[in-house]
């Protein structure tokens, strides 16, 4: 198949929904399949700088942090790694990103306290364009994924401690995005097999690549 044009794919979903594993198994599907310049990366983090904020973001910064600085340290791990994003597009790279903006609109606005126009300024700054080529949300329901966290049996951050009350409604915020951008956005139900679920996914990115 002959895809040589960058695109930014991006995934969201809450905790637990299996964003990570499916990221993971479309890359190297597309690297043996398509073309080998396929980068995988995530948010917050990406650049040594972005991973660093990361750390700041989801293990120092607490529920009685300013909102602000949770924000501004976000924009701040994005300004870095949307540079490398950027030249990865210029060289023709599929970029799959875990989780970007729409994770800024479910958890810092819907669910959050900070008013939409200041994100949006914010990621003006970053991207003009404003908008990845494509993003998969990955749905799933809250029990469910808060089962999946506790059996990953990894360190629990405070984003994995929320409660399937905040989970729902972080859900419910990803499918309000949904319904706004239905030009960019597909919701994939996490509600298979792994691999159906992967098999779904390959379709959607493949019929994209391939427009
Ligand atoms: P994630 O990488 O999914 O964590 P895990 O390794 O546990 O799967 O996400 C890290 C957390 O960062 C996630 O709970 C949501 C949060 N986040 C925001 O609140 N706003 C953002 O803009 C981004 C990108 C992430």
């Amino acid at each position: 198949m002959g895809v040589n044009k960058g695109a930014f794919i991006t995934f969201e979903g809450i905790e637990g929904s299996g964003k990570s594993t499916q990221i993971k198994l479309l890359a190297s599907y597309l690297k043996k399949e398509i073309s080998k310049k396929i980068f995988l990366t995530r948010e917050p983090g990406g650049t040594v700088i972005s991973e660093k904020i990361r750390s700041l973001v989801i293990n120092h910064l607490n529920q009685k942090s300013n909102p602000l600085t949770e924000l501004f340290l976000l924009f701040a791990a994005r300004a870095e790694h949307f540079d490398l994003i950027k030249q990865k597009l210029k060289e023709g790279y599929i970029v799959l990103c875990d989780r970007y903006l729409d994770s800024t609109l479910a958890y810092q606005h819907y669910t959050g306290s900070i008013p939409l126009k200041y994100i949006n300024y914010l990621q003006l700054l970053i991207d003009k364009n404003q908008k990845p080529n494509l993003t998969i949300l990955l749905d799933l329901h809250p029990n469910v994924g808060k089962k999946r966290i506790i059996r990953r049996n990894k360190k629990l951050d405070r984003f994995d401690r929320e409660s399937v009350e905040k989970m729902n409604l972080i859900r419910k915020a990803f499918l309000k995005i949904y319904k706004l951008n239905k030009n960019r956005i597909i919701l994939v139900s996490n509600n298979l097999s792994k691999k159906e679920v992967q098999n779904n996914i390959r379709t959607i990115v493949l019929k994209y690549l391939n427009k």
